[in-house]
């Protein structure tokens, strides 16, 4: 992702999120999605995925195209599956992901390491792929998981549920770190705790209010941006600005 980023000379990542449409009209979605992640290319490094497009258009047949074509503009893709099942399915399903060309899936740490997160591990390291981990999500009931205090069930010490995720990618080796740009504290926090060997990568920015400039600032490395981009009304230009934006934050 470093090198990507570097190479397209952005840390813009799109959210290709649409709204509900009728399943009938899925080819249309189709095709707005193309046309979107078309017109916004040049402006992004990676392109993440979520059920909104993996649901209606089914994954090997056009969300695999999607993937195709990004990787063919030399865009990272991401897929936003959260996976957080026992360890048999989560293999499985990181497996399927990983066939249809993602780089990289989400996994959710509350599910612990064994027969949890380590089978999905296991499988990106045969397959040469990443696992970026949640560390404390973007929306307000975020506070009632990752926000709890907890006892740590391996030290026995009273610490935060993102304190301890946030060590737990560390341990890990995770690709990544997803942080709320809605909670630059907190991303302050956990940057202290990651440094610059896990990324954090921040989703939140514009639709659900955080700015570039608190998220970046507070150490975020790649910024996750979706409907800001998808629903406007250039989606190019607005991805181009976020850009700049976020470029002249870096190397003020
Ligand atoms: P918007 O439209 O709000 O879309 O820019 C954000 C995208 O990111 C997803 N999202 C998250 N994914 N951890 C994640 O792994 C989070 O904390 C988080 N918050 C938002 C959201 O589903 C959408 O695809």
């Amino acid at each position: 992702m470093e090198k990507n980023s570097q190479e397209k000379n952005s840390n813009i990542i799109l959210a290709l999120d649409f709204p509900y449409e009728k399943p009938e009209n899925r080819a249309a979605l189709f095709k707005r999605a193309e046309r979107v992640l078309n017109e916004v290319q040049p402006y992004i490094c990676a392109v993440k995925f979520n059920h909104h497009l993996a649901l209606p258009l089914g994954l090997f047949d056009r969300v695999q195209k999607l993937v195709e074509m990004a990787h063919e503009k030399g865009i990272l893709t991401i897929m936003d599956c959260k996976a957080n099942d026992i360890g048999a399915t989560n293999a499985t399903i990181a497996r399927y992901y990983y066939a249809a060309g993602f780089d990289a899936i989400i996994a959710n740490p509350f599910i612990g390491w064994d027969e949890g997160l380590k089978p999905i591990f296991d499988v990106a390291s045969q397959q040469d792929c990443g696992v970026i981990l949640l560390v404390y999500m973007s929306h307000k009931g975020a506070k009632e998981g990752y926000g709890q205090t907890i006892i740590e069930a391996e030290s026995g010490t009273k610490t935060s549920q993102y304190v301890s995720f946030a060590k737990k990618a560390l341990k890990y080796h995770a690709d990544g770190a997803v942080v709320g740009a809605t909670y630059p504290e907190k991303i302050r926090e956990i940057h202290k705790i990651l440094g610059e060997k896990v990324p954090i990568y921040s989703p939140g920015i514009g639709a659900q209010g955080a700015t570039v400039e608190a998220a970046v600032k507070a150490g975020s490395r790649y910024l996750i941006v979706g409907r800001e981009i998808t629903l406007s009304e250039n989606p190019a230009e607005t991805a181009r600005k976020l850009r700049e934006l976020s470029r002249s934050i870096k190397t003020s």
